[in-house]
């Protein structure tokens, strides 16, 4: 099944309309689609206390994992000035799919750039290297 990227920007930008970023205010929606071609989408979830902060696309990702659904394909973000995934979410996007596509958009959906995330996590460390 191939990727619709225009379709998986648009389900990322449903879920930002969840976002509760009161204290950044910076809206982030994401949505991951699976090899059995399901979308699971999140939104970025701040809290009083700053670091237990979640990003968008691991509330996307974990959201996948808990419903049985484990090698992702692509993941669509959607945040102001399209921004780029954190560090972070690369490297829990990785051990899901270190070949997925990441789509970005803007705040209103507007396609900005698809590349891999190959690209944003060179050399990843993964699950490979903890094998015997
Ligand atoms: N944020 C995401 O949701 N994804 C990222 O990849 C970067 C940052 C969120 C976390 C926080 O709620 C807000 O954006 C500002 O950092």
């Amino acid at each position: 099944m191939s990727i619709d990227p225009e379709a998986l920007l648009s389900a990322a930008l449903s879920a930002a309309k969840y976002a509760y970023s009161p204290y950044s205010q910076f809206c982030v929606g994401a949505a991951v689609e699976t090899a059995s071609g399901r979308v699971f989408m999140g939104c970025n979830v701040e809290n009083a206390s700053y670091g237990l902060t979640i990003c968008a696309e691991r509330v996307a990702i974990f959201n996948a994992i808990s419903q049985g659904d484990s090698k992702v394909v692509a993941v669509a973000i959607s945040s102001e000035g399209a921004a780029y995934p954190c560090g972070a979410c690369r490297q829990v996007l990785s051990e899901f799919g270190p070949e997925m596509q990441v789509i970005l958009g803007d705040s209103d959906g507007q396609f900005s750039e698809r590349l891999s995330l190959k690209d944003l996590l060179p050399k990843a460390f993964g699950p490979d290297f903890k094998k015997e």
